[in-house]
């Protein structure tokens, strides 16, 4: 198994991971193609595994309101059959030994009991958006203590958005113009 940083070659393969990690969930995998597509910032690696790509971590700037704070650990992703084997750990160890990674405040939002394995800690300080009461939101090296609301990357939001509706008909009392 080799780390590697993500390349465009790569890109579709992790899209097909990210379905495969999250079955039923198109989200991971919009999110992270819009990210690419409106050319963001994201450091990026994936474990390769005989030509496959079988894990993916992503990290994308986290703001205080137009300044960047640190970086949002998210997505991350180990393919199902590989699952329980060491494979996200390593991943996320090696990650977390990588410029920029090492030297930005990093935050996460997920379970805790996994994420804390690697020093992330409950924060009360900034406020995740996503999260009600922070309870599933870490971070690593970051000294907020002044209350803020942390900002995401806006395709954060925009990844799960359904495609627009077609315009509802009109009521028939309406003369069309
Ligand atoms: C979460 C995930 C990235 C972990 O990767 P992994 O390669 O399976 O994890 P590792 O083998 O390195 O670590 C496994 C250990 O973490 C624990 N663990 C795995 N997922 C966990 C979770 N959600 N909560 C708590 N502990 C968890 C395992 O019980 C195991 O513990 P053990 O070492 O005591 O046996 C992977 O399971 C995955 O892709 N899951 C689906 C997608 C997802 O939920 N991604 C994270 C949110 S963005």
């Amino acid at each position: 198994m080799k780390i590697q940083k993500v390349t465009k070659e790569n890109h579709a393969k992790v899209y097909a991971l990210l379905r495969r990690a999250f079955p039923g969930s198109e989200y991971e995998a919009g999110l992270v193609q819009k990210l690419h597509e409106n050319g963001k910032p994201v450091h990026e690696w994936v474990c390769i595994h005989t030509n496959k790509v079988i894990a993916y971590i992503a990290f994308s700037n986290a703001f205080n309101g137009n300044e960047v704070c640190g970086l949002h650990l998210a997505p991350m992703a180990v393919s199902p059959e590989f699952q329980k084997q060491g494979v996200g750990s390593e991943l996320l160890r090696f990650a977390l030994r990588q410029e920029p990674v090492k030297s930005q405040p990093l935050f996460v939002l997920g379970e805790p009991g996994y994420y804390r394995r690697f020093g992330f800690e409950p924060c009360p300080q900034p406020i995740c958006p996503f999260d009600k009461n922070n309870a599933h939101f870490l971070s690593l090296g970051n000294a907020a203590t002044a209350p803020f609301t942390v900002g995401y990357e806006p395709e954060f939001k925009t990844a799960a958005k359904p495609a627009a509706k077609p315009a509802e008909p009109r009521s028939r009392g309406k003369k069309r113009r």
